[in-house]
């Protein structure tokens, strides 16, 4: 009998998979049979990063584009669909942070942001919709984070975005349902990865991390993996609009 999670002829897109979570994801997904395609801006990294996975016997290949780039985005999506037939899922994970105190975080800064963790996630989820509507199915998982229900300061442009793209899953979740099209959310915890490199060496900082998650530790990018997996497969064919929290408890801890 086929297993629940299995993702044989399944091809996903992972944005932001160079490196940590996006890269964990693509390769847990690969690992239960997805090819997956992914993306970052650096090529040669990305092309190390597949290899890796086809050393393994995996199916993986790379799209490098800006996810701001709406056309540039728009092509990788199309070879896609040219050579494998169908784009059955994408998850919007790359992302970027700045911190700065507010009086002098500029407007510059806070659109950046807001343009990869947010709008640049509209544009390739229409994208695809479009193109998954044409075989009444597939999936999209968003990437947001436990910043946004809830707040931190210096971060007001990442909290802001990831919000908006909890209810932007909620609005696609509802508008491309009855397509067949089920679009969720992954919110990962503080998860050790190199966006955090600058928090992980605070000692002060990584110790109160530890202090506030039940697990008492930081998440590794792997442990990513399985909610991937689940929202990408055959065990989550009912599971649509949702906020799948990979937090180690930090989120419901008083
Ligand atoms: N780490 C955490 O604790 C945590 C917690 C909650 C949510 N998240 C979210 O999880 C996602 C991944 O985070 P991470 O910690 O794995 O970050 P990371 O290690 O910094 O990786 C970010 C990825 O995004 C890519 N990227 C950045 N800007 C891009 C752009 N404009 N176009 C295409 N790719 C781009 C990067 O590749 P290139 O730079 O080579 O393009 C890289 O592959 C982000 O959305 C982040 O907000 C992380």
């Amino acid at each position: 009998m086929k297993s629940l999670f299995d993702l044989t002829g399944r091809t996903i897109l992972v944005t932001g998979g160079s490196r940590g979570i996006g890269f964990a994801m693509g390769a847990a997904l690969a690992r239960h049979g997805a090819t997956v395609v992914l993306n970052g801006r650096n090529e040669a990294k990305l092309e190390d990063k597949a290899r890796e996975l086809r050393a393994e016997g995996l199916e993986a290949e790379t799209a490098v584009f800006d996810v701001n780039n709406e056309a540039a985005a728009r092509s990788a999506m199309d070879k896609i669909v040219n050579k494998h037939g169908h784009l059955f899922g994408l998850i919007n994970n790359a992302g970027i942070q700045h911190r700065s105190p507010i009086l002098a975080f500029t407007t510059a800064d806070f659109e950046r942001v807001v343009s990869t963790n947010l709008t640049s996630c509209f544009t390739l989820s229409r994208e695809a919709i479009a193109l998954m509507s044409e075989h009444g199915s597939g999936r999209i998982i968003n990437t947001v984070s436990m910043l946004g229900s809830q707040a931190r300061p210096t971060v007001p442009a990442y909290i802001a975005a990831k919000e908006g793209l909890r209810a932007l899953t909620r609005a696609l979740a509802v508008e491309a349902g009855p397509k067949g099209i089920l679009v969720n959310a992954i919110a990962p915890g503080y998860i050790a990865t190199e966006m955090n490199n600058a928090l992980i060496t605070d000692k002060k900082f990584s110790d109160w991390i530890v202090s506030k998650t039940p697990l008492q530790r930081w998440g590794e990018p792997h442990e990513l993996g399985g909610g991937a997996i689940y929202l990408m497969s055959e065990a989550g064919a009912f599971v649509n609009g949702h906020v799948l929290a990979i937090d180690g408890g930090m989120s419901v801890q008083v």
